[in-house]
């Protein structure tokens, strides 16, 4: 038998430490949980994905009465992005919370397993790293690539 570990780096910013890129995809990610439809959970979760030809494209989340047929904001962006601009590639993506409170969360949001797997998607797409933002009230967790949300991925067979 062989064990093994396989650990998630990331780092943590203040705001004010973030690079420019960084600082407005959080900033759209954070507008973008505005644009959430979500009455029935009321959690208002905003993304948004910094394109290899300078778009931003952002989603948000969008809730339906058959609570399977809505999906969040992050695979919202992602479609939205690839429908769009097909030729891109993604470069980063950031993505925001708001709790039913109305205020942003203070632990970032931090994506749920069937958008880890539709963003792993655009990375292998790309060839390259995706970072991603994860956007907490006052600081923000940045990893390197969609790879390290998710360990030992299921990708092209
Ligand atoms: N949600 C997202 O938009 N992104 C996530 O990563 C987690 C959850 C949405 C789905 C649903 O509209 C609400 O948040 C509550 O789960």
């Amino acid at each position: 038998m062989k064990e093994f570990a396989i650990s998630i780096p990331y780092k943590e910013y203040e705001y004010t430490e973030l690079d420019n890129l960084s600082a407005v995809l959080v900033e759209e990610a954070r507008k973008a949980t505005y644009r959430s439809y979500s009455p029935y959970s009321h959690f208002r979760v905003g993304a948004a994905i910094a394109l290899d030809n300078g778009q931003i494209v952002c989603g948000a989340n969008q809730e339906n009465a058959a609570f399977t047929a809505g999906t969040c904001a992050e695979r919202s962006a992602c479609f939205y992005a690839g429908a769009q601009y097909p030729e891109a590639k993604f470069e980063a993506i950031a993505i925001a919370a708001r709790t039913p409170e109305g205020t942003f969360q203070n632990v970032p949001v931090a994506p749920c397993g069937h958008c880890r797997q539709a963003l792993m998607e655009y990375e292998t797409r790309a060839g390259r790293p995706v970072r991603v933002l994860l956007v907490g009230k006052d600081r923000v967790y940045e990893l390197a690539s969609v790879k390290d949300l998710l360990p030992l991925a299921f990708t092209e067979f």
